[in-house]
Formats: C-alpha cells, structure tokens, sequence
C-alpha cells in the first residue's frame, strides 16, 4: 500500500535574521513530531527569504531609468521595478503589475521578489542561494535527528491560463528532483516517450495543500512515505530546465532572442575563422557567418564590401548563396559574430534572405567576445514576406 502522510510544522512567526532551521526544530519539539529516515522536509521559499533578511524596505531603493521606463510600461512601482531587474537575468515581458524574468534558468513572476508576508512598504527579496539553504537545514536536521532526509525550499506558481497556485520546487538537497520515467511502459504497454516525473514539484504541491499561503504560520511541512529516491553523496540535485526556446509556452510566445544556450558552439567558430577573411576596408567592422545545412555542411563566409557601399555583401547573405548554388535547400541554423560590444543582428536585407528558406532556422547571434543570443529567423522579421505571400493571390476586393 503507497500511504503518504504530512505533517505541517507550525512555527513562531519568521523574522530577518532567525535560525531557520532552530524554528523548525522547535516547533516539530511543540508538536510532537520526529523525523523518520526517508522523510523529506519542505520548506517555503518566503520562510528560507525572510530569515536570510531579505526584506527590503522600499524607501531606501532608489530607481534607475531602465526601472522607471519598465514601471511606467507594465504599472508597477519603480522601486520595485529596481529590485526586479537587480535581481534576474532577463525580463521577458509583462502585463499591468507582473512581469515574467528569468533567473537561472527559472521563470519568475516579478524577479522572485514578494509583497505577501512582508511588513507595509516592505518586499521581501529572493534568497540569495536556495540549494545552499536547502543544503544548510539538511544539515542541521540531519544532525539534529540522526535520520536521512530529503530537504527541498518550495514556492508558488500558476500553470499557464489557470486560475490558483500549484507548487515548485526551486532547490534539492539529498532527494532526487526529477525522475525519468522514459522507458516504462503506459497501460497499453507501449514506451512512454517524453514523460519525466517532477518528484519534487508534486511534493512541494503535497505540502502546500497543508501550508497555505497566508497566516497559517506552517513553513515546512514533512512528507512521510512518499515514493521518491534520496540523492547519494555527489549525485547532482540541481533542478533540470530545458531552454526557452524549447519550451512550449515560452517558445510559443516567439519572444526571442533568448540567451543563447549551447548547441552550436562549433558553428560560431566557423563564423569566428570566416570573420579574419573579412574584406571590410570602408567601415572597418568586420562580421563572420556560418550556415548549417540539413546535409550536416557548413559553409561560412565574411562580409565583402565595396567602394560603391550598396555593393556590399553582409556575412549572413555571403554564406547562404555560398550554400544555395552548392544545392543546399535546407538549412538548420546560422551563426554571426561580430567585432562589436552586443551579438550583432542580422540586417534586414539577411532576413528576408534568410526566410526565403524558412522562418524555423536558428540565428545564432555573437560577438567576438563571446556574448551570444538565440533566434529564430520568423522571431527576427515577424510577419515576414514568403513565397506563400504571393500564392495567396490577388485579394477579390481589390
Ligand atoms: N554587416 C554584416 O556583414 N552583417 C550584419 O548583420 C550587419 C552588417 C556588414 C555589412 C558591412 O560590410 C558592415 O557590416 C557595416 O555595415
């Protein structure tokens, strides 16, 4: 019999500055409850973020323009606006009073930051390192009670379009967050294909069910017999992701360029060795493309001007009629790099070039320093005029 069973730990109420761990502990001791080997400890993130002193008091932070211009855009305070761009890596859009960032690879509403259980005219800030924390409280009740456990912090999310909050693991430590169940069979006995459990996500959703959000006062809770595996020494509890532009709702929004993640490193050091054989006597900045073929070849070309300048050649044009009058058709991706301070974007003309040939093809965007951004060439000429424009024919209305 699979028997699962909670246990909500209240505490006193948690201050900046409080052992977090010391809480838990004495409110388990108030309740009479033990840890037993195999329990697994969720613990919310505003808990983890308010002992850590994360509140700040918003009078003392004053807004640059970015946050003002942001604020202004999406309704919110610049203050606030201040600390969310401090505080993620990217800032993908919004609506009036959230925007969604990235940080580490993570959405969050707002940057993580949080007006729920901080004092008026407070927020209260994301933790500064939730796996340590989570490796932190491990310790400390491990200690604590002799027992094996696994500790994960949780927060809220929305699934996209529905109303009301599930549960998200945000850090591991000694239980393992996703399992791989590809491979096991479905009940008509075929592979499943795609499917990974999020383990620790549905325990985080377990545990709110006791937690709430509001003045409860449960911070933690402990889950008992659930089926999950604890993590051995060194094995890697990091939360995996998967990039935005493979994600189906971010990748959906077609809100690119994205950071860019890995996956064609080797076609930017085509672009790189194209570049040095740039013939850019006029302007002097000099640009490197590579185009990856469907056939696996690469071809790559530099940007070739001309002292009549509109016969000029960008890179990006250079290598895929490089490519094309070799008999290519189909191609992958095309990697750019530039000697500039910011990954260099294809002109206008590369893109309408570009999507003659579809607008699925990545545009690898880099510059010699190494920075680099990701796109799809439809993200980067949206709309764009195609082939199929003119099939559609003369409109009857006209
Ligand atoms: N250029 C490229 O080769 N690719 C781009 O994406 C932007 C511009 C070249 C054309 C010209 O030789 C020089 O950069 C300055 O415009």
């Amino acid at each position: 019999m699979n028997q699962l069973e909670l246990f909500g730990i209240k505490t006193d109420l948690v201050r900046p500055g409080d052992d977090l761990a010391e809480a838990i502990l004495r409110g388990m001791d108030r309740a009479g409850l033990a840890l037993a080997d195999g329990d697994v400890l969720v613990v919310a993130e505003s808990a983890v973020a308010t002992a850590e002193g994360g509140v700040v008091n918003l009078s003392q932070v004053t807004p640059g323009a970015r946050a003002c211009e942001l604020a202004e855009r999406y309704d919110k305070d610049p203050r606030e606006m201040e600390l969310i761009i401090r505080s993620s890596d990217r800032i993908i859009g919004g609506i009036p009073g959230v925007v969604l960032t990235i940080k580490d690879g993570f959405l969050y509403p707002n940057g993580g930051i949080d007006h729920s259980n901080a004092p008026p005219g407070h927020v209260v800030i994301f933790p500064k390192d939730p796996r340590r924390s989570a490796a932190e409280v491990r310790k400390r009740l491990e200690e604590a009670s002799g027992k094996k456990i696994g500790v994960i912090v949780g927060d809220s999310r929305t699934h996209p379009l529905r109303l009301g909050c599930v549960g998200v693991a945000l850090a591991c430590d000694g239980v393992v967050p996703v399992e791989d169940v590809r491979g096991q069979k479905d009940l008509f006995g075929r592979p499943l294909m795609i499917t990974r459990k999020a383990v620790a996500d549905n325990l985080v959703s377990a545990a709110e069910v006791v937690m709430g959000e509001g003045d409860e006062g449960i911070p933690a809770v402990i889950i008992r017999g659930a089926p999950v595996r604890l993590a051995d020494d060194g094995e890697d509890m990091r939360i995996p992701n998967i990039p935005p532009e493979e994600c189906m709702y971010i990748g959906s929004l077609r809100s690119g360029p994205h950071p860019y993640q890995g996956g064609y490193d080797r076609l930017i050091e085509e672009a790189k060795e194209a570049l040095k054989r740039s013939y850019a006597p006029y302007s002097g900045f000099r640009v490197g493309a590579a185009i990856l073929a469907r056939s696996g070849k690469v071809y790559s070309a530099a940007n070739v001007e001309n002292a009549s300048s509109g016969a000029a050649i960008c890179a990006e044009r250079a290598a895929l009629a490089k490519a094309v009058s070799q008999g290519e058709r189909e191609f992958e991706a095309l990697a750019v790099v530039a000697e500039a301070g910011e990954p260099v974007a294809p002109c206008g003309i590369c893109r309408q070039s570009l999507i003659e040939f579809g607008g699925y093809i990545k545009v690898v965007m880099a510059n010699v320093r190494g920075d680099a951004e990701i796109a799809t060439v439809a993200e980067l000429l949206p709309k764009g005029f195609t082939g199929r424009s003119l099939m559609t024919g003369p409109s009857d209305e006209i």
